[in-house]
């Protein structure tokens, strides 16, 4: 009977599995902090797509670890760049599988911040440019979905324009629209090579404290173009899923992200929770809370256990 009044069910349609592309062939070099992730190279993330599709998960977002980085995040924006072949080999070789990219530069920066430093701070508006390039070339090389991560301010305009002006208006953009400046991102910066080299991300990312703004960066985002938004981290932020899903009718989606993965893992390896229980319970509560789909690295053990 339990299942039969039950409110909220999980599918792994509603997953995304967030993939970290490095240099290399036959590459699975794993991630310390978030067992048993690895970095995988273009030919590992391919084998590895075939079977995210084989379990019915809803799609990926990649991220990318360029060869070299520099001041200008070239690698961000090169049709030659990491996640540019990347999405070419995975399009090729595991057709119909939903593609988004990470639209941000803090993986191609020398200096880990997610735009143009311009006196010890990052310049938004010189920014814009970065990204809306970034999206046009993840367009060209066949993503069907772009999603923006770096919170500057007019960022899905820019992107919005860019993309329609390049022949690529059928691509929506997903918005990381209310992004705080967490704590939990700390493994993430392990697996992407992003951790600022100086100074923290609080200028453009949110205080954890204001649940007005989110709203209001939500409402901007969405006059700007974006088709659907993003809350990040998830289980700290609830409540703001709950708030977004009241307030806009437009697809919603939350990050579990890295750290909130990593403390599971951790307690389950000690023993000191059970992994399956913590797993499906964090997801349904985000669900519960009014996510749409949920970007989580548990998508394939999750979606095996709903199978
Ligand atoms: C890039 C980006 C970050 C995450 C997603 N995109 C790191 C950050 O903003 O510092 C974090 C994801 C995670 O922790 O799993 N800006």
């Amino acid at each position: 009977m339990r299942a039969l009044v039950r409110e909220t069910r999980l599918d792994p349609a509603n997953f995304v599995l967030p993939l970290f592309i490095c240099p290399g062939e036959g590459v699975r070099r794993p991630i310390g902090s978030m067992p048993p992730q690895c970095q995988l190279s273009i030919d590992s993330a391919v084998e590895e797509c075939r079977e995210i599709k084989s379990l019915g998960i809803g799609g990926i977002i990649l991220f990318g670890l360029p060869e070299t980085k520099d001041e200008l995040a070239s690698g961000a924006y090169d049709d030659q760049g990491i996640v540019q072949r990347a999405i070419r080999a995975i399009r090729r070789e595991a057709p119909g599988l939903l593609v988004m990219t990470d639209v941000c530069n803090c993986e191609y920066t020398s200096h880990g911040h997610c735009g143009l430093v311009v006196d010890g701070d990052v310049d938004n508006d010189a920014t814009l440019e970065w990204l809306a390039k970034s999206a046009v070339s993840h367009a060209r090389a066949g993503a069907d979905v772009v999603a923006p991560s770096d919170m500057m301010d007019g960022r899905v305009a820019a992107i919005r324009k860019a993309l329609d002006g390049a022949g690529y208006a059928k691509i929506p953009i997903l918005s990381y629209a209310a992004k705080f400046a967490s704590v939990f991102y700390g493994p993430f910066r392990e697996a992407a090579d992003s951790a600022p080299q100086f100074g923290d991300r609080r200028s453009y990312q949110m205080d954890p404290a204001n649940a007005r703004e989110a709203m209001r960066e939500i409402a901007l985002d969405l006059e700007e173009g974006a088709d659907m938004i993003m809350v990040k981290p998830a289980l700290a932020y609830l409540d703001l899923i709950r708030e977004a899903r009241d307030r806009f009718d437009v697809p919603i989606s939350a990050y579990q992200v890295s750290g909130e993965y990593s403390m599971i893992m951790a307690a389950a390896a000690n023993g000191w929770i059970d992994l399956e229980r913590a797993m499906l319970e964090t997801l349904t509560s985000i669900r519960r809370a009014g996510a749409d789909f949920i970007l989580t690295y548990f998508a394939k053990p999750a979606a095996r256990l709903l199978a």
